[in-house]
């Protein structure tokens, strides 16, 4: 039985629990903080520090980050402060947490925890996971190996970035009605249909909770479209389990 620290990164907050890896369970209540503004590398190291604190922890931790993570160095910050670009995230965090800190993307640390433990679980094939947040994060799995670091949101469609029309935060900002929204998913979604054909479509973040509002304006998405089984525990399970998927 191992515990991790996971912690998960957004635009917003930065949650964190510990997570037992080999069931996917929360062992502590979930801890929030507000992500600092600036998001700058050292104002987010501080809060990661915290929440080791909270937690009392001293063992390994996993953090989600949204943006490309390559051998723990930092390559997109699409919704942080720029200068978070070419850090090394893991020597950075582990320096302020004292811990052993291991980074990967969120939405791949999200998909690894819905393929492990929730709706994903024994899919064979291309799965893909879609977090709609603000911004969208991807992970694709194919027979459950991840391939990491997928950027879909960032795929143009009609002149725009996706995830500027389909994450939740377009649909906030753009004061867009559920069926509205919908069609802009359902878009989004019929391109991952037509480049990928996945068996499986699993959408995570906050408003997959919601799911039975839009769906029924995804009609005529070919693959099998669902919500998330582990809402948004999935970003700190996920990032929970990075550790040990880095041996
Ligand atoms: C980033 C991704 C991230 C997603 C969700 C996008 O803007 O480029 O790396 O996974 O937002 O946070």
């Amino acid at each position: 039985m191992t515990h991790v620290l996971g912690i998960d990164i957004g635009g917003s907050g930065m949650k964190a629990a510990v997570v037992d890896t080999a069931t996917g369970d929360f062992v502590t209540s979930k801890h929030r903080i507000k992500t600092p503004r600036p998001a700058t590398p050292e104002a987010m190291a501080d809060v990661a520090r915290q929440l080791v604190d909270h937690f009392e922890w001293t063992g390994q931790v996993g953090v989600g980050f949204p943006g490309v993570i390559q051998n723990g160095i930092v390559r997109t910050a699409a919704n942080l402060d720029k200068s978070w670009i070419d850090v090394d995230g893991d020597r950075l965090f582990t320096d302020a947490c004292g811990c052993d800190v291991v980074m990967i993307n969120d939405a791949d640390a999200a998909g690894l925890a819905e393929v492990r433990f929730g709706v994903g679980e024994d899919v064979r094939g291309v799965v893909i996971m879609l977090t709609l947040g603000t911004g969208i994060g991807s992970a694709v799995f194919v027979d459950g190996q991840l391939v990491p670091n997928t950027e879909f949101g960032h795929l143009i469609m009609d002149g725009e970035i996706a995830e500027d029309r389909a994450s939740s935060r377009a649909k906030d900002d753009r004061e867009l009605s559920w069926e509205a929204w919908g069609a802009e998913v359902r878009a989004f979604l019929m391109e991952m249909d037509k480049l990928f054909w996945p068996e499986l479509i699993m959408l995570g973040g906050g408003i997959s909770k919601q799911f039975e509002h839009f769906s029924p304006y995804l009609e005529g998405v070919r693959a099998s479209v669902k919500p998330a089984e582990q809402f948004n525990r999935a970003g700190i399970v996920g990032a929970a389990l990075c550790p040990s998927t880095h041996g």
